[in-house]
This record gives C-alpha cells, structure tokens and sequence, in this order.
C-alpha cells in the first residue's frame, strides 16, 4: 500500500558506544559512504555523520550518529552522546569477551542515565572472524532478550547485516 498521507520525515539521534577496536567507526562508514577501511584510525572525541533511509512506506528517517572514542580516557565524554539520544547501538567484537563484557556495562549505564524510552541495539560486529568466535551467538541474544534490546550480528569488512541494523531500528520507531 501506497499511502503519501502517511509518509513522514523523521531524526534520529543515534550513539555509538562500545569498546575501543570492536569497529563502531567501520560500521558507519559501510553505513553512510559504503566503504571499509582495514587501517581505521582510533576516534578521538566522537565524530558526528547523518546518513537518511527510505522505508516502504516512503517514511524517511534520517539518522544523525554519534560516533564515539572507545578508549577508556574518553569514556567521561560519553554522557554528552547519550544524553537526549532516542536510540543507542552497542557494539562489541565477536573475537573478545573482553568487549562484550564492557557491552554490558554500556547497557547498565543507558538504563541507568539514558532517556527511559530510549532504543537499546545490541550488535556483534566482526562476524566475518567465525574462526576466532569468543562470544557465541547465544549469548548475544540471550543478554539482549533478558535486556529488551533488539540484537543483530554484523560485519563491517564484508557489510553483512549493516544496513539491516539500521532498517530494524528505524522499524522500532515510535
Ligand atoms: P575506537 O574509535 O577506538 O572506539 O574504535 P572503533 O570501535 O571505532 O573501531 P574501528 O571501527 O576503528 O575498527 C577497529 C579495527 O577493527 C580496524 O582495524 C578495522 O579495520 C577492524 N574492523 C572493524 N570492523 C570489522 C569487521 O567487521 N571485520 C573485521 N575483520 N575487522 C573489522
Ligand atoms: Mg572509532
């Protein structure tokens, strides 16, 4: 169905948070301009890139993403990201405990400080490295159901699932 009365633009602000090297800045490079960069350069601070979507029914969201610096020095600023931020995607590499751990204290964080309709993503990213999987697909879903986060696993090298990461958080939009 067809319906131009029901069409609507919408913004988004969105956050990336997560460890230092899971590859937030990959994945919305492969998102915005469709690239991969293998030699990514830490994030200082945050950057900030807009990319718009249409959906089928010709709604537009236009996602305004905060990319944010993993590194614990930087971890401080987060609040200024998060804050008023109606979705945040955390993201941590299927290759390290380590960060899925620190995934978790990003979501214990949100629901702590983050608006209380906030939309938690949880992402697994580097899926194309299944030989040296240390988080199994079970555990991601397991911790995002318990969460009430939507979960999805990507990877920014061979672009699996990134644009559907976005495509289904524009679909839980209010
Ligand atoms: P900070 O900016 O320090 O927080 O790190 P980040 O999360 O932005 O990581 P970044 O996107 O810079 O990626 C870190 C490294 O992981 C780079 O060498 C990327 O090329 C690599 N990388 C990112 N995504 C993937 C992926 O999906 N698969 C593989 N194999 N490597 C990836
Ligand atoms: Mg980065």
């Amino acid at each position: 169905e067809n319906n131009a009365a029901d069409s609507k633009n919408l913004r988004v602000k969105l956050v990336l948070l997560g460890d230092s090297g899971v590859g937030k800045s990959c994945i919305v490079l492969r998102f915005v301009r469709g690239q991969f960069d293998p030699t990514s350069k830490v994030t200082v601070g945050a950057s900030f890139l807009s990319q718009t979507i249409a959906l089928q029914d010709s709604t537009t969201v236009k996602f305004e993403i905060w990319d944010t610096a993993g590194q614990e020095r930087y971890a401080a600023l987060a609040p200024l990201y998060y804050r008023g931020a109606a979705v945040a995607v955390i993201v941590y590499d299927i290759t390290s405990s380590d960060s899925f751990a620190k995934a978790q204290y990003w979501v214990k964080e949100l629901q702590k400080h983050g608006s209380p309709d906030i939309i938690l993503a949880l992402v697994g990213n580097k899926a194309d490295l299944q030989e040296k999987r240390k988080v199994s697909v079970q555990d991601g879903t397991e911790y995002a159901e318990k969460n009430g986060m939507f979960f999805i696993e990507t990877s920014a090298k061979t672009a699996d699932n990134i644009n559907e990461l976005f495509e289904e958080i524009a679909k839980r939009l209010p």
